[in-house]
């Protein structure tokens, strides 16, 4: 792999320095082509004028004109070479967008999606690495309950959300989704009806307000503001002093990871989705916040499903079913109160971050 870079970024190199070498040359010489004929000119036809051939007036004509037509005929020559690499760069991007995505869209009638979510003996494995993210995983959540997944780095926790979203399809097992198997359902329609939030919060370089209507393309400012307010975010957009048009990222200001990650948030509720998953979204928001930030989801989530990942029992604890992940596997199963009892790991986690918040 290494070797094969090395090989293709020395022929690049190689390739390039053999084009400044021409082009070096090339510019000079024309430049010096067209001194020497205006040279020439001057010479035959001074002579010319000399003998009486020609009148002195033929010569700064001819000059002009063929001085007229030398910047023409050489830009045809650049705009060939421009033309060419232009070429050669569309050929790239042709092969990338005929690339065929590998989840493709089965089913052209709509179906609705109500949110009810089955996981059925699920195991997947990522095929590029070849590693079983999640083993024999099975459980079920109603629409409009809320699920909270725990589990350390690397348990599978991302994967259960990316294939609700369907952006990979199980290895073995099945997910149904209001009694359809996933594949069964209209991609688009799945995927409208998700309000998704990442791990890490991609923001564009635009205002803040578009980036929270991204998620509805028709959003008012009322709704956006709404947003804002249930994400617990309004308040630090209106300290700017151009509040939703302040300009995010390379052209304007950075936000806190936990600003971003509340924006993010924002665009997800905004489309009002049938589900709603949150992947470890609120790691950079203090608890307090998170907690505000909750209870504000419970009002307008009421008939949504949610699915919560966080490593944080606060997340967690108030939820209707909590599974915890391990290695792949779902390792424990229920709501708060018979985990506590159950005195597994999400018993210690508690009993854990409970002594932190204490301190
Ligand atoms: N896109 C991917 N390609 C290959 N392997 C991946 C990919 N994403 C995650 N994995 C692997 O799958 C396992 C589960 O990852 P993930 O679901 O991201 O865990 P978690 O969100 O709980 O930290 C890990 O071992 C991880 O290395
Ligand atoms: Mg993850």
């Amino acid at each position: 792999m290494n070797e094969q870079f090395t090989v293709v970024a020395n022929d690049s190199k190689e390739k390039n320095i053999d084009l400044a070498r021409i082009q070096a040359l090339f510019f000079p010489l024309m430049v010096l082509l067209i001194g020497l004929s205006n040279i020439l000119v001057l010479y035959i036809g001074g002579k010319q004028a000399a003998e009486g051939i020609i009148e002195v007036g033929v010569i700064p004509e001819f000059l002009i004109y063929v001085n007229m037509l030398t910047w023409p005929v050489a830009v045809v020559g650049w705009v060939t070479n421009m033309v060419q690499q232009a070429a050669a760069s569309q050929k790239r991007v042709n092969e990338f967008l005929d690339i065929n995505p590998a989840i493709q869209n089965m089913v052209e009638t709509d179906t609705p999606v109500t949110g009810n979510i089955t996981f059925d003996h699920v195991n997947f494995v990522y095929e590029d690495t070849n590693i079983q993210a999640l083993k024999d995983v099975s459980f079920t959540i109603e629409a409009g309950k809320t699920l909270a997944i725990l589990g350390k780095t690397g348990s599978g926790k991302s994967t259960i959300l990316e294939l609700i979203g369907r952006l990979y399809d199980v290895t073995d097992g099945n997910i149904i989704v209001d009694d359809y198997p996933i594949k069964d359902l209209n991609l688009d329609r799945l995927r409208q009806a998700i309000g998704y939030v990442p791990q890490d919060a991609f923001l564009f370089s635009d205002t803040i307000g578009n980036n929270i209507a991204f998620g509805k393309k028709d959003a008012s400012k009322d709704e956006i503001i709404e947003a804002a307010k249930n994400a617990v975010v309004h308040k630090n957009i209106i300290d700017f002093t151009k509040d939703y048009d302040t300009v995010l990222g390379e052209r304007g200001i950075t936000l806190s990871g936990g600003q971003k990650q509340r924006v993010s948030i924002a665009r997800a509720i905004i489309k009002k989705p049938q589900i709603l998953l949150f992947d470890d979204c609120l790691s950079a928001v203090d608890t307090e916040t998170e907690e505000k930030i909750l209870n504000n989801l419970k009002k307008v989530t009421e008939n949504t499903t949610t699915i919560i990942v966080s490593h944080r029992v606060s997340s967690a604890k108030n939820a209707d079913q909590i599974i915890v992940l391990d290695e792949g596997r779902v390792v424990e199963n229920g709501n708060h109160d018979s985990l506590i009892k159950n005195n597994g790991y999400y018993a210690e986690l508690y009993t854990n971050q409970m002594m932190e918040d204490d301190r």
